[in-house]
């Protein structure tokens, strides 16, 4: 039996034929026809007007804290539970990070502490120079709450959507909340291109000056021309065709991540001390991860055990992120909160997920289990 992983890649036949396409056109660079029409079809697909194909999500995080201005002194709200990537880029900048406690009932940032926090230093004279939201394994962050609190205080909102292609909250997509919206195709997200970002916007001049930073900031001459310093960012287009080929397909991998999801409810929902990855009843995940949080009290084991037991059967679970306030490396960050994302991690366990799985592989995942409860 093959190894089950916990959110491989699922590329077929239209991502092999428009790779070749690409191939044999010899546009074999950071830029081509395939590049041009990844951009305009997911700009279309989330209502943007704007987008710009990058090498990574983190490229994408990077540009969209330049394009606001974010530099040293300054700092930048991020939620705690997240890949670390999100505050890594604020670090990039010679900003700091300041980690946000997880709300239980999302496990996104918790917009009560994000509200308190803005008002406390708008007391102080000392305002964010912008708040990063994580919609966390899927799950949109609340923006009517979050956006509402900054544009009080005038503090713009970047959105870190790198897990939640297809996600929605209140009808609307996820990465078109808030100035920026980054995504991820990294090779274990829900479409994928092996690697590489996408940068989103309404705001045009924003993409365009994105553009030309992701461009070695090349000024339009015809000889070598800069007075900035830029980044060498552009995707490939071989790799936006199997991007386009991967955004074909995205509305079935949605359909069958959440009916993989449906299947672990009833598969596992019955055990002691197994509880869900809450769905706030604000929007609808993408179920990119199916996630779970394990009482090791009423259960009998640990999420530890849990992970062993399917490991041992050559199959792939983790960990929930380990927030980063627990982080060696921001061990000196600010952390507001805390306890939240901590007692999440200490139970927090996803489940393979990727678009492949058989009913058969669940039933088989679900019965290890199983046979690891002692309730
Ligand atoms: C929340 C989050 N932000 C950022 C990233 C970084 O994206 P990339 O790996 O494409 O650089 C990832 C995943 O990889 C992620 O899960």
């Amino acid at each position: 039996m093959t190894r089950i992983y916990l959110s491989p890649p699922d590329v077929g036949e239209e991502e092999r034929r428009l790779l070749l396409d690409a191939f044999d056109s010899n546009w074999i660079a950071p830029l081509g026809p395939h590049v041009d029409a990844f951009e305009a079809e997911l700009a279309d697909r989330l209502g943007v007007p704007a987008a710009l194909a990058l090498t990574s999500g983190t490229a994408a995080l990077h540009l969209s804290l330049l394009l606001l201005g974010v530099g040293p002194g300054d700092d930048v709200l991020v939620p705690s539970q997240t890949f670390v990537a999100t505050a890594n880029v604020v670090t990039y900048l010679g900003a700091r990070p300041v980690l946000v406690d997880s709300h239980p009932d999302t496990w996104t940032i918790d917009p009560d502490l994000v509200a308190e926090d803005l008002a406390d230093r708008a007391r102080r004279g000392r305002l964010p120079a912008a708040l990063l939201t994580v919609d966390l394994y899927g799950q949109c962050a609340d923006y009517d709450r979050l956006l509402g609190s900054c544009a009080e205080y005038g503090v713009p909102v970047i959105e870190d959507a790198a897990e939640a292609l297809g996600s929605s909250y209140g009808g609307k997509e996820a990465g078109s909340f808030g100035a920026l919206g980054v995504f991820s195709f990294n090779g274990n997200k829900i479409i994928t291109t092996s690697g590489g970002g996408m940068l989103v916007s309404h705001d045009v001049g924003l993409i365009e000056r994105a553009r030309y930073l992701s461009t070695q900031a090349r000024q339009p001459v015809v000889h070598y021309e800069h007075t900035e310093i830029g980044f060498n960012y552009r995707l490939s287009n071989l790799l936006a065709a199997v991007g386009r080929g991967q955004l074909r397909g995205l509305d079935d991998r949605l359909a069958r991540r959440a009916a993989i999801n449906r299947a672990y409810r009833s598969l596992l929902g019955d055990l002691p001390g197994i509880r869900f990855m809450p769905e706030a009843a604000y929007g609808v995940p993408n179920h990119w991860l199916t996630c779970i949080l394990v009482d090791p009290d009423a259960f009998g084991a640990g999420h530890t055990e849990i992970r062993q037991a399917l490991e041992d059967e050559d199959i792939e679970a983790r960990p929930t992120w380990k927030p980063l306030h627990l982080q060696p490396v921001y061990a000196d960050a600010p952390v507001l909160g805390g306890a939240v994302s901590g007692a999440i991690y200490e139970q927090g366990l996803c489940l393979p997920s990727g678009s492949r799985l058989e009913t058969a592989d669940l039933e088989r995942i679900s019965a290890i289990i199983h046979t690891v409860a002692r309730p």
